[in-house]
Order: C-alpha cells, then structure tokens, then sequence
C-alpha cells in the first residue's frame, strides 16, 4: 500500500469499524440462515430434518450475534436490509436470499423485526412459521399488528415486528434506483451464465429468462441511465464472459437510447448484445480462460466464436422471442467496418447498425476490463481516444461519439489525478452534458495526500473562482490500487 492510501486508524475508527464488519458479516448469515429456515419449512413438514438442521442454525446464528449485539433490529428501508443499522451489502451470492425474505417481509407487512436476548429456538420457529402463513396471504395495512398480537398470543415475547417507518421518498429514491440496477445487473449476469452453460452442455437457453432480463436493463436505462452504467465499472467478479456481455449489452442500449432507438428496438439491439458472445460457449474454457498469450491454433479457435455464436443462434430460430439480428450480430461484432476483421468475408458487406454499435460498446469493455492475461487494463480515455482516431481499429466513428457522449471522455469510476494534487474517481459526466473533459469527480486523496473516506468528496470539475479560473483539472488518469482505492467502496 503507497502513502496516502490507508484511512488513519484512531482508535474510535478502528472500533466503529470493527462492529461494523462483524454485523455485516454476521448480519449476512443471520439472512441466509433465515431465508433457509423459511424456505425449508415452506417445502417440508417441521419435523423433517432439513427443517431441524435449518432451525438450529437460525438459533445459533441469531445467539451468536446476540451475544455480541444483545438486540437485532433487521429493518427493511426501501431496497435495503440493515442489521443495527448496518446496511447489508447485496452481492451476487446472496442476491437469492436477500431478495426473498425481502419479499416473504414486505408481504407480512413487516419494516422491522426485533429480537432481543433470551429468544429461544421455539420462539424462532414460531415466528418463521407465522411469517410462512402470513406472507402467502394478501396485503393489508393491519397485518403486521395481527402478526404482533399472535406472537404474543403464542408466548413469543422476544421478537417483535414493527410496520414500515415512512420515510422521505426524495432522499431515498436515488439509492433505491441504485439499488435497483444492482439487482438488475446481478441478474442479468446469472441469465448469462447460465445461457452459455446450458449451451456448454447442449441443453436449449431459455430464450424468454434472457429477453426478461434485456427488458429489465432497457427500463433501467431509459429510466435512470447513470445507475446502471455506473455498476459496469464495478469489475471485481472474476467472471469476465458474463459480466462483459452484460456491460456490452447496458453500453449498447445506452447508445442506442442516444440514437433515440424507441423501446422496442432497444429491446431488440439488448438482446443482440447480450448475445454477442455466445459463440464462446463454444470455445473450451481452457482456451477463454488462458492465462498466458494463445498459440496460433488457439486463436483460431477462438477467432471461431462469431460463426460459432451464429449457428448456435440459427439453431435457437425457432423461439420467438430471438430476434433474427442476433444472428447477424454474432456474425459481424468482429468484422471491423473495413472487414479485416474476422471472420473473413469473400463479398463486400456494410455492417448492420446493430453490429456497428455492438462492436464499439465490445472493444470500449474488452479493452477496459483487466482479463486473466491482462495485468493492467488500458486506461478508458486512452481507448476512446483510441476507438476514435485509428481507423485501423474499424469502428464506426458516429457510434464511437456517441460512446463519448454516453460517458464523457473520462468514464464513471476512472482515477485522476487533479492539478490541485489531489486524487478523484469520475462519478459523473459533467451534468451540463458540454465540457467532456470537466466531470463530477469524488475526491478520495486530498491534497497533503490524505486518504478521504468513502463516499468521497462530491466535486464538479466545471467550479471556477472569483477571477473565472477552474478550482480543478485533471492533469492525467492513473491506476486507482496505486493509491489503494477500491472504486467499487466510492460507488456502492
Ligand atoms: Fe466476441
Ligand atoms: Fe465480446
């Protein structure tokens, strides 16, 4: 770690954050552990034993966090779950339970459930199975007092649930949307995934999961563009295949929706770009995931993966729901405008539109995402830049501007040094939509090199002072980890 990139570590700080990373992790289990009582109970009678082994480790789970904690309040905000206050972060592996037991509560009624020590294991199945009987009955604004009165009714004096607090829509909206394309994305991801696997294993996709999720990332987009567009900076997954079809696919309606594409067709040009890839459930993993440079025999077969892709595709035709461009995009997303690209075409061509915009939202991803044989990724400016000046590249320019307008010249999450010596990530294309090279920025290292915590500093760039000059510029784009940033801490 260089200087400036740890958080001073007082001792307040160091307590604050200790608690804090306890009740996220512990809170985490106490979800999985509920989400698991409540779904076995719903499935088997109680006295099975998956049903036994779940109600013990909702016992221990809930003991050992009261031993620590000596109340839980799991309370449901919007789109959110805190544990004591300890917002519980939504990640691809608890999307599932995380999601559910916000359903099985918000049925109930429920905002927030308390438990106090001395709960016992009998108290808890009680409450999971009131919550079962509840949850599958119809919402009205007195169920969580009936749930209330027959807890008690049943002895249970240690848990209590409590309606909704009404909260201030405005401030919470910008975090629910946020936390609504996190739910889209994490989604979107698991769609892909298990395309290419059932593909992998010669088993039909399921065509209409794919196109649910493509709508879900239009309405995103159209609705809240910079939500989503944000979360494709956020690569720490390690699963590039996925995750980069699904960044292809949010860059892709974004500029479509700049080219002003009507619904439906951004409908359409989402799943093309969704799909792009799926050649490469054709290729061995060994080879996609190949950590040194590919042989020659490699590459070709990994040059394979858009006629691959188009076969496949032609091969799915009969779902309706699979627009016929698809096929075409699979085909043509590596061809280059001046077809030198591949796969290598005998007659002259023009590129459907679709192709040309899938092919500029793929190379701006590929080239910016660090992949397994990549040690640092190529800063997004640098390949802009380069996108737009090297016909070489092959990409159609008029899609390529409007990537710039998309996301400015410096993307959302890149890192820059300021003339002020100070240290930002990109939050934002400036709002004004004119001066590219002038975005919000959060400042995250201060001057004197002092790390400035998460969520950072929110500072426009476009600030000037008294005699009209500009408060800030930025002097060059760097490596966040130099500095010890996270970019995903800033945008989370
Ligand atoms: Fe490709
Ligand atoms: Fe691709």
């Amino acid at each position: 770690m260089t200087a400036g990139g740890q958080p001073p570590r007082g001792s307040i700080a160091e307590t604050v954050q200790t608690t804090d990373g306890f009740l996220r992790h512990a809170g985490r289990e106490f979800l999985v552990v509920l989400y698991t009582a409540v779904r076995s109970l719903k499935l088997y009678p109680i006295e099975n034993a998956q049903v036994q082994k779940a109600l013990d480790d909702l016992t221990a789970t809930t003991k050992h966090l009261l031993d620590v904690e000596k109340e839980i309040e799991l309370r449901m905000q919007g789109e959110f779950i805190f544990v004591n206050s300890t917002r519980l972060r939504l990640d691809l592996d608890n999307y599932a339970s995380f999601s559910h037991i916000l359903g099985v509560l918000r049925q109930s009624g429920i905002g927030a459930v308390r438990i106090d020590e001395g709960v016992e294991r009998k108290q808890l199945q009680i409450f999971v199975s009131l919550l079962l009987s509840y949850a599958a009955k119809g919402v009205t604004a007195t169920k969580v007092f009936e749930l209330a009165q027959k807890l008690s009714d049943a002895g249970v004096t240690h848990i209590g649930v409590e309606p909704p607090l009404e909260t201030d829509e405005d401030t919470e909206d910008e975090e629910r949307q946020k936390e609504a394309a996190k739910r889209t994305y994490a989604r979107s991801v698991a769609v892909t995934k298990e395309v290419i696997n059932s593909i992998r294993m010669g088993r039909t996709a399921n065509v209409k999961k794919v196109k649910r999720a493509v709508q879900a990332i239009v309405d995103q987009v159209l609705n809240n563009e910079a939500s989503l567009m944000g979360l494709t900076t956020l690569r720490d997954y390690d699963e590039y295949t996925f995750t980069h079809s699904v960044n292809v696919c949010i860059f892709s309606v974004a500029m479509g929706k700049k080219l002003g594409f009507t619904r439906l067709q951004l409908y359409d040009l989402g799943m093309t770009a969704l799909l792009h890839d799926v050649g490469k459930a054709r290729v061995p993993v060994t080879i996609l995931n190949k950590t040194t440079g590919l042989d020659e025999e490699e590459w070709r077969i990994m040059q394979a993966h858009p006629w691959l892709g188009a076969l496949t595709l032609f091969a799915m035709r009969s779902h309706d729901e699979l627009p016929y461009r698809t096929i075409l995009v699979a085909h043509e997303h590596h061809m280059k405008t001046d077809l030198t690209g591949y796969p290598k075409v005998v007659r002259e061509r023009a590129l459907g539109i679709f192709s040309r915009i899938v092919s500029v939202a793929d190379g701006f991803d590929a080239a910016t995402t660090r992949r397994s044989y990549q040690t640092v990724p190529i800063e997004p400016d640098q390949v802009l830049r380069e996108m737009w000046q090297n016909p070489k590249r092959g990409y159609d320019t008029v899609m390529v501007k409007a990537l710039i307008n998309l996301i400015g010249v410096y993307p959302v999450g890149t890192c820059v040094i300021l003339d002020t010596f100070e240290i930002g990530l990109v939050a934002a294309p400036n709002p004004e939509g004119q001066q590219l090279n002038r975005p919000m920025v959060r400042i995250a290292v201060d001057a004197d090199g002092g790390s400035v915590p998460p969520p950072g500093t929110l500072v426009s760039l476009t600030e000037q002072d008294e005699s009209g000059a500009y408060r800030r510029s930025i002097v060059k784009v760097t490596n966040p980890e130099r500095y010890g940033l996270t970019v995903g801490d800033y945008f989370v």
